[in-house]
């Protein structure tokens, strides 16, 4: 593909979209899903990949050595909707997984969602982040992915975060979407960035319970280290170092991994203006989300 074409975007059915994720949709709104799929969803730069990774280990990384030390974290798990041209469409990976059961990612709002993993009733695990670190990950994302719009500058993509107008559309209208899913599919589990920096473990043991695995305190300790920032950052499997359109000399996909980095890029009248907007626009007071830990 030429690589110095960066795709646009465009409303698709409310939410902005570019033709990488749309140009499947017929396909992949069919994707047959198992009962023992999981899908893991989020908005973009909220954790994905860490998740992802943990899910791998926690179900294949006692059996399968090779798997970490030779398939990359994107192939493992799939990314059902994305279609860019010289690379396997994600609805074909997965369809081809010989894993049970299959990991599956997803970025897609929660309408997006194709029906039958709802008709199956997959287990879902859905990773929220603040709005602050999530816009700050996003923007360097965009900065070297060649695959993402151009970022543009800080404060023109300061103003377009909070008009919703990013790829896979707004965060609030996702984090919320999802929220709200909660209340009548069960087989959601709803978990934070922010408590998975702070105790990982935890997480983990609160993904075993969701999961319905059994994990002793000393595997979930093991897995809790394996999984840490900077393992992961050296691990060529998870840090997309092997993704042909992604450049780390001008972001590394593994940028920081911290709770409040938005510190170092919102000034104090952005600051303001974000808290103003955010008032008016995340008002359910059930979801709450924390911006330093
Ligand atoms: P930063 O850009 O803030 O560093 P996604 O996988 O959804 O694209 O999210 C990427 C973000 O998750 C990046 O955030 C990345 O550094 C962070 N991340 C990935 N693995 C992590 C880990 N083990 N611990 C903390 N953050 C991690």
């Amino acid at each position: 593909m030429d690589s110095t074409l960066r795709p646009e975007l465009f409303d698709f059915h409310g939410v902005m979209m570019t033709h990488f994720f749309t140009d499947n949709w017929n396909n992949y709104q069919n994707f047959q899903a198992r009962p023992d799929d999981i899908l893991i969803a989020t908005y973009p730069k909220a954790g994905t990949t860490w998740v992802s990774y943990i899910l791998d280990l926690l179900y294949f990384g006692q059996t399968s050595t090779d798997r970490n030390k030779s398939i990359p974290i994107y192939e493992r798990v799939p990314f059902l909707e994305i279609d860019i041209p010289g690379l396997d469409k994600g609805k074909d990976l997965a369809d081809n997984l010989t894993t049970s059961p299959r990991l599956i990612k997803t970025h897609l709002p929660v309408q997006f969602v194709p029906k039958s993993f709802w008709e199956q009733n997959c287990r879902i695990v859905y990773v929220a982040r603040n709005a602050k670190d999530n816009m700050v990950s996003f923007y360097h994302f965009d900065r070297m992915s060649k695959l993402q719009p151009e970022s543009g500058e800080w404060s023109s993509f300061f103003q377009r975060f909070l008009d919703g107008k990013m790829l896979f559309g707004s965060w609030y209208d996702h984090v919320n979407g999802w929220w709200k899913k909660k209340e009548t599919y069960s087989k959601l589990h709803y978990m934070f960035y922010e408590d998975l920096v702070e105790n990982t473990g935890g997480e983990i043991a609160k993904l075993c319970s969701f999961l319905g695995k059994s994990a002793s305190t000393g595997e979930i300790e093991t897995l809790s280290g394996s999984v840490q920032f900077d393992n992961m950052k050296k691990d060529k499997m998870a840090n997309y170092s092997t993704f042909p359109e992604m450049d780390a000399k001008i972001s590394p996909f593994m940028r920081k991994g911290k709770v409040g980095d938005w510190k170092n890029h919102f000034t104090v009248a952005q600051n303001k203006a974000f808290d103003e907007d955010y008032k008016k626009k995340m008002t359910d007071p059930t979801l709450q989300f924390r911006t330093e830990i």
